[in-house]
């Protein structure tokens, strides 16, 4: 039997119930494969614990476990602590020492959510694609950076190897979906944007049978609502990307759903693409399936594909069957808890 070492890092707000629910498909296919897993601090209640955003111990830990589970971090307490002790600085920390280049978001629109999408239903139906945003670098990263009293400054710093690797991964899953990608840039302003150009345009002769073009940012953003079907890959830059898979989220029809994998050359990083919503937090009302999703991308990375396929099968059911947290229900008198979405889930990959 196969076995993994998981660290768990529920973080902050939503992310302590969601990760709860996550647990539960972990435990589900205990026995399937040997799963063990431990808990650690990230985020605010890292600082509330030991004062840094990213305990030693818990880097120490995800650095040797097999995959890494995060739910989500931050909130209003911890809001006007300076940038280094914020807990947004933890998983910015986590994802660099993990080298996690290249964040997947998949955004795709399911049939029985389409009513839950603001955007018109023939517009919606059957999207389905990925982005694919650097993570490591960038904006995010680059210096100098500073906040001055009168003054601020951030740098979009690139090194042509940055953009080849998740150039890479990009036309590799490409090659594998439909064939197309998408890069957004802002070419007509920026010179990183300019490199990221030649860097995809390079790669792209390794890859013939991919269509490549180019977006600007500002017209990519309006592409994603009025004719979001045109796209397979998207791949953005650090910023770009973090924008975008916000804004596609809304396609779907709630933030909620969308799952994210983020993988370097060693350890990989699964979370949801959501934040830790810290209005709702504590009220078991939250949508476990983003974070459930991210269990499923991190069963299919290990090579747990059947796993992978049931959970999302699972999900897939649950939704079809009219079970609805309050982000995507319509009657919020009718919507399910955080907790009873998970039930479900269980048990409809206990039926399959
Ligand atoms: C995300 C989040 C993070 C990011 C924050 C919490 C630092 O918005 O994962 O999209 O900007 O990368
Ligand atoms: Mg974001």
């Amino acid at each position: 039997m196969e076995s993994y070492n998981i660290a768990i890092l529920s973080g902050d707000g939503i992310g302590k119930e969601i990760m709860q629910e996550a647990v539960k498909i972990l435990d589900l296919f205990s026995s399937d494969v040997r799963l063990e897993y431990n808990e650690y601090l990230i985020g605010g209640a890292g600082i509330d614990a030991t004062n840094n955003p990213l305990p030693d111990e818990t880097l120490r830990a995800c650095k040797a476990s097999n995959a890494v589970l995060l739910g989500a971090i931050g909130g209003e307490k911890w809001n006007n602590l300076e940038r280094h002790l914020r807990p947004e600085k933890g998983l910015l920390n986590l994802r660099k020492e993990l080298g996690v280049y290249a964040n997947i978001r998949p955004i795709k629109v399911y049939n029985a959510t389409l009513e839950s999408s603001p955007i018109k239903k023939e517009i919606i139906q059957d999207v389905d694609f990925v982005i694919v945003r650097e993570l490591i670098s960038g904006i995010y990263f680059g210096e100098p950076r500073a906040k001055e009293m009168d003054r601020a400054y951030n740098t979009m710093f690139y090194t042509r190897d940055e953009i080849y690797r998740v150039t890479k991964y990009a036309f590799e899953l490409a090659q594998k979906r439909n064939k197309k990608l998408c890069c957004v840039d802002k070419a007509n302003v920026l010179e990183t944007s300019q490199l990221w150009r030649e860097v995809v345009d390079s790669v792209a002769k390794q890859y013939s049978d991919v269509a490549v073009e180019f977006l600007y940012v500002d017209n990519a953003s309006m592409q994603l609502i009025l004719n979001p079907k045109q796209f397979d890959v998207m791949l953005c830059e650090n910023l770009f990307g973090d924008i975008l898979s916000d804004e596609a989220s809304v396609i779907g029809g709630s933030i909620g759903l969308l799952a994210s994998a983020s993988i370097g050359d060693s350890v990989a990083l699964f979370e949801p693409i959501h934040g830790s919503a810290p209005d709702i937090a504590g009220k078991n009302i939250a949508n476990p399936i983003a974070m459930i999703l991210s269990t499923s991308m991190m069963f299919s990375h290990l090579g747990e594909v059947e796993i992978a396929k049931k959970i999302e099968l699972a999900v897939n059911k649950v939704l079809e069957c009219g079970y609805r947290t309050r982000d995507l229900a319509t009657n919020k008198d009718e919507a399910i808890s955080c907790s009873q979405m998970g039930d479900l889930i269980v048990k409809f990959i206990k039926e399959l």
